[in-house]
């Protein structure tokens, strides 16, 4: 469910029309629902209820300060991937005891940063990853709880690009040898075990894979413990899938990953994290447009608007599925049209959807694409020299524009030509 709905025939973010924000910031942007994000939040911190735990918002869905505020204000912990977004999540006030550090390649200078900023833990990936960070830690003179990410070889069934838990994949360590890592990282100073962490993919719309991975990890709790491990909270990760397709999915809901939760592992008395992004994000954003033209190639009808792939990516990179409404509200029965609909930049690949039957809109006309509040704007780029679109944060009947639009000048200013040119 989210917060976008039409009213009096045409589309509402809340309390506000979309054709306002548009007359006011221009086409096209981002926006998001304050209601839709802290409803998604509360599913999750909900389903675990009962149950000492903290809901760690992969903040790579969506960073945008404000939107880090919302969350960290009702609780909410992040889960970061880079020093980049660690100093973003400590700018929006999210304390570091609420942060951790997940990531195959995190350098010794985002280790430092990390700790020296304060964290919650580090989620390790490798053998070599421990041995830096004990390095670094010793340096400062700092323990650091962390947990080792296990690859417990699940197939997460989602998109191949997203798949996190296979053997194949390059993230954490062959479950099969955890015994001997923890045994390692036990012997590090600087290091303290204290727990597992498991991220088995994105996109996920059954549960059954992360039931196999949970399993997995309540095995290796008690097999870890009796090798003499203090093995206290596990880290399970993120990766409930959103219905893009309304018509034919239904993802299972938070409340029934928590149930899930609390059979595979709530007999262990351990402290739980859970890294969701796209459910928490996705569905609290649109990608508003205008129609620049309507143009009629040789077998098929072009709907060219002012986004492309540099604002949203996710349809050229995945093969993503986005659903694409009017902003004036069709008329029931109206005129229903196939169109393919793609943007100004000069590659075929600027495809948002083909034959995609949707209704009648012309030149001037806005629309918008659904479920583009995750992995939307942080993906984006200014490839052709777009300008960064800009992200509006809507609360009720107010909205604020969250990351403006930079000028020509801005983004031409930030090259420099060396002086021997
Ligand atoms: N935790 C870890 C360690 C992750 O790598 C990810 C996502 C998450 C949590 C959050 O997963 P979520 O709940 O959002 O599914 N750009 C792709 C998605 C990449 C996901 C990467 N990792 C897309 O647009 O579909």
């Amino acid at each position: 469910m989210d917060h976008f709905l039409y009213r009096d025939g045409a589309l509402y973010a809340e309390d506000v029309p979309i054709a306002d924000i548009a007359a006011s910031v221009g086409t096209p942007f981002y926006v998001y629902s304050s209601a839709t994000l802290t409803r998604h939040f509360k599913l999750f911190d909900d389903a675990l209820a009962g149950t000492d735990h903290l809901v760690c918002y992969a903040m790579k869905s969506n960073s945008n300060q404000a939107v880090l505020k919302l969350l960290g204000d009702l609780g909410a912990g992040m889960d970061v991937v880079s020093a980049g977004e660690y100093l973003r999540a400590k700018a929006a006030g999210i304390p570091g005891e609420r942060i951790v550090f997940s990531g195959v390649g995190k350098t010794a200078e985002e280790m430092r940063i990390a700790l020296e900023g304060g964290i919650r833990q580090f989620n390790v990936e490798s053998e070599p990853e421990m041995a830096r960070l004990s390095g670094v830690a010793e340096s400062l003179g700092k323990t650091v709880p962390i947990t080792v990410r296990v690859n417990p070889d699940v197939d997460a069934k989602t998109h191949e690009k997203i798949a996190t838990g296979k053997a194949e994949n390059k993230f954490g360590i062959p479950i099969s040898r955890a015994r001997e890592v923890y045994a390692q990282a036990a012997a590090l100073p600087g290091l303290e075990v204290i727990g597992i962490d498991v991220h088995i993919g994105s996109q996920l719309t059954q549960l059954e894979p992360f039931e196999l991975a949970f399993r997995k990890v309540a095995d290796l709790t008690e097999v870890l413990r009796t090798d003499g491990h203090d093995i206290r909270r596990l880290d399970l990760g993120g990766g409930l899938g959103i219905p893009y397709e309304r018509s034919n999915e239904a993802p299972p809901l938070p409340i029934e990953f928590g149930e899930l939760i609390k059979k595979t592992v709530g007999h262990l008395g351990c402290e739980i994290e859970i890294e969701p992004g796209r459910l928490i994000s996705g569905n609290a954003g649109l990608l508003v447009a205008e129609v620049i033209y309507v143009k009629d190639g040789e077998d098929r009808q072009f709907l060219i608007l002012d986004a492309a792939m540099n604002d949203l990516i996710r349809p050229a990179m995945y093969g993503a599925y986005h659903d694409i409404i009017p902003v004036v509200e069709p008329a029931p029965g109206g005129e229903q049209v196939k169109y393919d609909v793609v943007g100004p930049v000069c590659e075929s690949g600027d495809t948002f959807a083909k034959q995609r039957v949707m209704p009648q809109v012309g030149t001037g006309d806005l629309i918008a694409f659904r479920s583009a509040g995750a992995y939307g704007a942080v993906m984006s780029s200014e490839y052709n020299t777009r300008p960064m679109i800009p992200e509006i944060l809507v609360h009720e009947d107010q909205f604020a524009v969250i990351r403006a639009r930079p000028t020509f000048d801005e983004m031409i200013n930030r090259d420099t030509i060396p002086t021997w040119l």
